[in-house]
């Protein structure tokens, strides 16, 4: 049985009509940028994610690099985040001219870890004339947790340890859309928790647009406004330039074909959660707990519906590359995020880190392996994927 990694020709079967009228719908009205229907697809963006702000921009990486342009971030600054995300997080720091600083993981859930993290604020950076900098002397502006695979990072810790060090928070929620999370005052979704949330819609996201789009939230009207300046070269009257932005704009086609699958988000994150469900339980029964590392739920208990939206289901293991290969022969399509730690990449040579600094994220880069997951995987073929794995532990 061949199973794809990911396999969205259902989800675009059942909505295909209405895919195709909205974009007939563009091509009509000839208006393609900055027209009705991203307002339409950024009003329902802000309700569906309970936040006051919601602008569309060109990616996930430019959500990110517009909000650090707009912040000011740059030369002489170093941000902090994790060791272990997709390469844009890191490189979009680096864009703005500002220092990635990285920061270990947890190994349960593959997130930045808040213990390392406040060792490095409270043992590596020292406040001079009442900022915090580090032993490089850079000003340390903002933290960038990721919320990796759908979970969210460790808000609580986050919020907390950004309000006693004065830093901007922003979180780099690109694969977490709708996932929530227990804040000690109540609820809240991904990206709402911080001074912006930056989202990805990335075609295999689980909302995905028809190719690049991305989107920033926000709770500031100021801030807001200067995003949306930001995405247009920061032209406030027609070419005069307040500020140097860039070309971030979402473009109509994508908003009005988002806007047809954002009522669906939840129903697929939901059937996504389910599937990962079937996979525990199966690995479970075949007695595999021992053998895999399996993803956590450390907010299941919590009654919050989207604890987890498994954009990814990653398991880990030694054997890793043996596994992956033995699955590939039986058609399993598997991938690996990411075979590489942001400090082994080597354009990041030039930060100093040496092999050994983030051993955590280090070890996920060698040991994981995403499975594949989507809405409309069929158990059959889950089933299958269990049963080839336990056939590899024998
Ligand atoms: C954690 C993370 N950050 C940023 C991005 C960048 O998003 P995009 O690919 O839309 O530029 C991605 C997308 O894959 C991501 O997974």
């Amino acid at each position: 049985m061949r199973v794809r990694l990911l396999d969205l020709s259902q989800q675009y079967s059942a909505l295909s009509k209405e895919i195709r009228a909205a974009t007939d719908d563009v091509l009509a009205s000839q208006r393609f940028i900055l027209g009705p229907k991203l307002a339409e697809f950024e009003k329902a963006a802000a309700e569906y994610c309970r936040a006051p702000h919601a602008i569309g921009v060109s990616s996930g990486t430019d959500a990110l690099l517009a909000v650090f342009m707009a912040l000011e971030i740059g030369l002489g600054d170093a941000v902090i985040t994790t060791a272990y995300s997709f390469f844009a997080t890191a490189g979009c720091i680096a864009r703005v001219g500002a220092t990635p600083v990285l920061i270990d993981i947890e190994p349960e859930s593959y997130n930045i870890s808040a213990p390392a993290l406040r060792r490095y604020l409270e043992k590596q950076c020292r406040v001079v004339e009442g900022k915090l900098v580090n032993e490089n002397r850079q000003l340390i502006r903002a933290l960038v947790p990721v919320h990796l695979f759908g979970l969210c990072s460790d808000m609580n810790e986050m919020v907390a340890l950004a309000r006693e060090h004065n830093l901007l928070l922003i979180e780099d929620a690109a694969q977490a859309i709708g996932a929530e999370f227990p804040l000690e005052n109540g609820f809240a979704k991904a990206g709402t928790m911080s001074d912006a949330g930056c989202f990805s819609f990335y075609p295999s996201k689980n909302l995905g647009a028809a190719g690049d789009a991305g989107l920033i939230v926000c709770h500031h009207d100021e801030f807001a406004e200067r995003l949306r300046l930001c995405r247009q070269h920061g032209m406030e009257a027609r070419y005069k330039h307040e500020f140097v932005g860039g070309n971030f704009r979402m473009d109509e086609l994508q908003a009005a074909i988002l806007k047809v699958k954002l009522p669906h988000l939840d129903s697929w994150s939901a059937a996504r959660r389910e599937a990962a469900k079937f996979y525990t339980t199966e690995f479970e029964g075949a007695g595999l707990r021992e053998k895999i590392g399996l993803p956590v739920e450390p907010y299941a208990k919590s009654g919050l519906t989207n604890h987890h939206i498994y954009h990814q289901y990653v398991i880990r293991s030694p054997q890793r590359d043996e596994l992956r290969e033995h699955l590939s022969k039986r058609e399993i399509e598997t991938a690996i995020y990411y075979p590489l730690a942001l400090h082994e990449q080597p354009c990041f040579e030039y930060l100093g880190y040496k092999p050994g600094d983030f051993p955590e994220a280090e070890r996920a880069a060698r040991e994981t392996l995403a499975l594949p997951i989507y809405p409309e995987i069929s158990r059959d073929a889950q089933r299958y994927v269990v049963n080839c794995i336990a056939e590899f532990f024998g």
